[in-house]
This record gives C-alpha cells, structure tokens and sequence, in this order.
C-alpha cells in the first residue's frame, strides 16, 4: 500500500514541475500518513528470511520455507529474527539456542552460506537471507542438528587433566606459570559449537574417521598443558592417517570460528610435535 504511494509520486516527479510538486506533495502526504498509522510503513524495513524445514514426522522432504518480518520490530541479530518468527508466525520452526551472547555455541547454523552463530551474526542486509542447518551434519529437525559424533570425537581425545604423580599438595591445585598458562590462549576459549568442523571439507569426507578441527584443537590444548603428564601418550594416540592426517591446511575452520580461533594452527602444532620439531 505504501509502496503504491511511493511510486505514483515518483512517477508524477518525472512529468512536469507542476507535477512535480504534486509529487512532494504526495510524498508530504505520506510521511504524515506514516506518523498517524505506524503500520503504512515502507516496505524496506521488510525482509525474507527462507529458512530450512523438515519434520521427521511428516513425509514431505526438506524444504526452504519464506517467513517476511519486519526488521523495525524485531532485534538486530539473526536469533532475534528466528525468536520473533517462532514467536508470532509459526511456533513449529526448531532451532536451539540458549545464552543469546555467543557462550553456549548452541545456535550454530549456516546464515547465508557461511557457518555462525545467531546471536552474534548480525542480520545480513539485503532483502532476502537463507538459514540452513550446519553442513553435512544429520538434522533432527528443522535447524537442529544431530551432535552425537561431534561430542563423541571430542570424547575420545579424554579432555580432561591427566597425571602420573600426585599433585606437589595434596588436596591442592597444580600451579602453572603465567608463561605455561598462556600457551593454552586461542584454544580454552573455545565453546565447541561446531562451525569449524563442519565447514572442513576434510570433514564433509570422512565425519567418523577424521577428528576435525574443533576436537584437534582441544587434543593440543591438553598436548600443550604444563600440568598434564600424558603427552606423549596423547600424541600416539592421534598420530594416525585419518585422526589426524586429513587436514590439508585449507583453513575454512579459522574463517568460520565465531570466536576468532584458529584450529588449523593448532592442527599444524601437533604435526610438527608428531615429527619431533616443535615443543608443547
Ligand atoms: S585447516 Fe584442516 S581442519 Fe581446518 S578446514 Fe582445513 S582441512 Fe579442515
Ligand atoms: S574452534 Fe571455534 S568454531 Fe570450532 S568449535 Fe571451537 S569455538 Fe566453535
Ligand atoms: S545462543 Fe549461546 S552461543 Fe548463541
């Protein structure tokens, strides 16, 4: 409604000065018409989202449903914009998401084909953004994926402090240095949301026989730990063709980290320990 408003007076500007005015008047018109009635508004302010759906339940296929909102009324990243749709146009639509300040990792999805998450991805400018579910991952429904292998791979590197001798007092902590402690930066920041691993293409090929960056990087920040007396044994461990040996170093993990990691370098850290250059 508006937007015919809009381009009548366009086109009145084009004709004549006398239309012309007639224009502006018009425009006048519909900017006093914009403050009396807030819901006559331009339409720039509206924006498609297609988003991915698929029900388990049903047997329709997958399919890229069209949800219009207005961004006026709605928060300025894409979780705002997926709350506001569950909220007020179809409750149905499945995605996680729970801290809305990038701590959990639990609203990673792929937003315009770039893996991030939604509480810290801005909405795209643009008319029209697509949302998918993280690559190559199999959905449970709609944006939510299944993590089961993904935690199992981090599982299996033991992400916990592993000692041969008792700590120097008992019942107390192990002290590091300030130096050793910040050989564990860019990795303990880490919220294991999955953004790396799934847009590896490493990892697209081979999901249940390659680590993937997000569980590498955790296996070096416990290689790198001063207080834990299990490297050796934790480089054996992953010194295998599949484990470890399928990252080429193309580094879309770094680029899709939504915390600014980068699981590749540590990937190259290990590689060089497992070659006996470099030190933990
Ligand atoms: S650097 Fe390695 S882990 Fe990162 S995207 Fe490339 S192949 Fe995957
Ligand atoms: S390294 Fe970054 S992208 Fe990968 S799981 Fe951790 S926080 Fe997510
Ligand atoms: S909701 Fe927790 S990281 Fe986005």
């Amino acid at each position: 409604m508006a937007t015919g408003i809009v381009r009548r007076a366009v086109s009145r500007v084009s004709l004549s000065p006398a239309s012309m005015m007639m224009g502006i008047r018009a425009h006048a018109s519909e900017v006093q018409a914009q403050q009396v009635e807030p819901t006559a508004r331009d339409t720039s302010s509206f924006k498609t989202f297609q988003i991915y759906r698929w029900n388990p339940e049903s047997p329709s296929k997958p399919q890229l449903q069209e949800y219009k909102i207005n961004l006026k009324e709605c928060g300025p990243m894409v979780l705002d914009a997926l709350i506001k749709i569950k909220n007020e146009i179809d409750p149905s639509l499945t995605f996680r998401r729970s801290c809305r300040e990038g701590i959990c990792g639990s609203c990673a999805m792929n937003i315009d084909g770039c893996n991030g998450l939604a509480c810290l991805t801005k909405i795209p400018s643009g008319t029209d953004s697509t949302v998918t579910p993280l690559p190559h991952m199999f959905v449970i429904k709609d944006l939510v994926v299944d993590m089961t292998n993904f935690y199992n791979q981090y599982k299996s590197i033991e992400p916990w402090l592993k000692r041969k001798t008792s700590p120097p007092v008992p019942g107390k902590e192990i002290p590091q240095s300030k130096k050793d402690r910040a050989k564990l930066d860019g990795m303990y920041e880490c919220i294991l949301c999955a953004c790396c691993s799934t847009s590896c293409p490493s990892y697209w090929w081979n999901p249940e026989s390659y680590l993937g960056p997000a569980a590498l990087l955790h296996a070096n920040r416990w290689i790198s730990d001063s207080r834990d007396e299990y490297t050796e044994e934790r480089l054996e461990a992953i010194n295998d063709e599949f484990k470890l040996y399928r990252c080429h170093t193309i580094l879309n993990c770094a680029r899709a980290c939504p915390k600014g990691l980068n699981p590749g370098k540590q990937i190259q850290h290990i590689k060089k320990l497992e070659l006996g250059v470099g030190k933990a």
